[in-house]
């Protein structure tokens, strides 16, 4: 049987329109499924959108629209976006959808039946913004939430409760384990959240209507997390009457990721493994939690408004230069930056004068020396850039399994750039002089060889620009895979047009 892998991203708020941080984490899971199918993984991979919630409904009315006919055309939006930078995912769920509000009912009651939710009051400080209730470690003196500025509001209600707290013991466990990336997260979240404030949630609102409501009680909406949470595994049947694709994305035959921002990593590190332990299912193999893109050293979001607008730049450089971008440029574990000087330069750094530059010299020197088509050699295997560009393919491999994808392209990086430098040692043209045909004809296919490699491993980031890259070498891109990969015995045919891939940004 195939192994299984499911990833996830967050599912946005049709609160506006998407920016470059939501195109981040969703690259992210996109390179990482693309990575996993090449691998014989049987994947799937879930986007969507959080439809519900105070946040939602204020948004709509400011727009006078009804709360659906607002996040419908939001929700295009998202869906154009994402299949503008090439996107894949299996589904996009909307927390509106039909089957996903039934089965969150269901999960709802059933809690209620175990004496998991009960009915209460809550009093405390509120952010719309987020959805999230605060404690004052999270406002500044003037009761403003840290993460998006906005201030809280006081918030009294009768409410449903989650019994949270029963979980202290059960959340100290899980936090032993390495469900949580990167290291500094999970002190915070035990040191912040679980070791001191471990409080019971409020999980039902009555003041707005936009909202799953409470089977047992009308006058109460399910809160937007626990609706929003449930998204990863209502998506795969959870409640419906086939959960054939739970059993096989969501159980321990399948490796299951989820990628999500610094800021939600309370929601998913917390009352998300409760929700699932509740449900007796497994929590998230791993739980990624990237930093943020910054601008001007603030976090770029809706709410601050200080976005970049991933359309236009795929408009200008390319889908794949935006990819290529954020998943190496940004490595997750901390924050970083997207500016048009960083984005141009790193463009033509490592696009057009590494890569690109490699595969028009090779090509056009095949094509001058030997008419299109190098004659059949045996390869040198010894030769350092030969053992080099198998090792690339083990390093990268070693590190995309372990979602480390920035530094797995920049081992690629790294071969194509020893290619140039064996370009400039190796003198192919004074080998043509001399006419020492035989050693000339090794060196291109020693180079020949890497870049098949080279394009291969950069094939789940540059979807657009693979196929050419290695049919400019007249390489049909179906016939290679990672099981062939390092014998190189691909048909390769005649070159004929010298092509400009990557051109350099002026
Ligand atoms: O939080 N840098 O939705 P959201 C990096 N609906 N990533 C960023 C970013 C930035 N500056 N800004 C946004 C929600 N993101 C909830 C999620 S999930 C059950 C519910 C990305 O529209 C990052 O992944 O506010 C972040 O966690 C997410 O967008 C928040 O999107
Ligand atoms: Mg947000």
């Amino acid at each position: 049987m195939k192994k299984s892998f499911f990833v996830s991203t967050p599912i946005y708020y049709p609160s506006g329109n998407l920016h470059i941080g939501h195109t981040y984490t969703t690259t992210l899971a996109d390179v990482m499924a693309r990575y996993k199918k090449e691998n014989g993984y049987d994947v799937f991979f879930l986007t969507g959108s959080d439809e519900h919630g105070q946040k939602i409904e204020q948004k709509a009315n400011e727009v006078n629209k009804s709360p659906k006919e607002y996040v419908d055309g939001i929700v295009e939006t998202f869906k154009h976006l994402w299949e503008v930078l090439d996107i894949q995912y299996d589904r996009f769920i909307r927390t509106t959808d039909d089957d996903h509000v039934k089965a969150v009912q269901k999960i709802f009651s059933y809690f209620l039946k175990q004496d998991l939710i009960y009915p209460s009051e809550y009093k405390g400080k509120y952010c719309i913004s987020c959805e999230e209730f605060l404690t004052f470690e999270q406002m500044d003196e003037n009761f403003c939430h840290v993460v998006c500025k906005n201030k809280s509001i006081d918030f009294q209600e009768e409410t449903y409760m989650l019994r949270v707290s029963n979980f202290k013991k059960f959340l100290q466990d899980l936090f032993k384990t390495n469900f949580l990336e990167p290291e500094s997260r999970k002190k915070e979240m035990l040191n912040n959240f679980i070791e001191n404030d471990l409080e019971d949630l409020s999980v039902s609102r009555i003041n707005f209507s936009w909202g799953i409501p409470v089977l047992e009680n009308s006058k109460h909406v399910i809160y937007v997390w626990i609706d929003a949470l449930s998204n990863y595994i209502t998506a795969l049947g959870y409640g419906s009457d086939d959960d054939s694709m739970l059993k096989k994305y969501w159980s321990n035959e399948s490796e299951v990721l989820q990628f999500v921002g610094k800021e939600i990593t309370r929601f998913h590190s917390i009352y998300w493994p409760i929700i699932l332990k509740s449900l007796d299912l497994k929590c998230p193999d791993k739980l990624l939690s990237h930093g943020w893109i910054l601008s001007a050293g603030e976090k770029m979001s809706k709410s601050l408004g200080n976005v970049i607008d991933p359309v236009q730049l795929i408009e200008k450089y390319t889908s794949d230069a935006v990819r290529f971008y954020v998943i190496n440029n940004l490595p997750t574990d901390r924050d970083g930056n997207l500016t048009q000087e960083l984005f141009e330069e790193s463009f033509n750094t490592h696009l057009a004068n590494n890569v690109g530059n490699l595969i028009s010299r090779v090509s056009n020197m095949i094509i001058k020396y030997f008419d299109g088509k190098l004659p059949k050699i045996k390869i040198d295997e010894k030769h350092f850039l030969v053992e080099k560009g198998i090792k690339t393919i083990q390093e990268y491999k070693k590190l995309m399994d372990k979602y480390n994808m920035s530094e797995a392209i920049q081992e690629v990086l790294k071969l194509s750039q020893e290619c140039n430098k064996f370009i400039e040692d190796s003198k192919p043209w004074v080998l043509e002089k001399e006419n020492k045909i035989e050693e000339l004809n090794q060196v291109l296919s020693i180079l020949q060889k890497n870049i098949i490699i080279i394009s291969f491993l950069l094939k789940p980031v540059l979807t657009k620009s693979y196929s050419k890259m290695v049919e400019q070498f007249g390489v049909d891109q179906n016939e290679i895979n990672f099981d062939n990969l390092e014998r190189n015995e691909f048909s390769y045919k005649k070159i004929v047009d010298k092509l400009v891939l990557f051109e350099r940004i002026k």
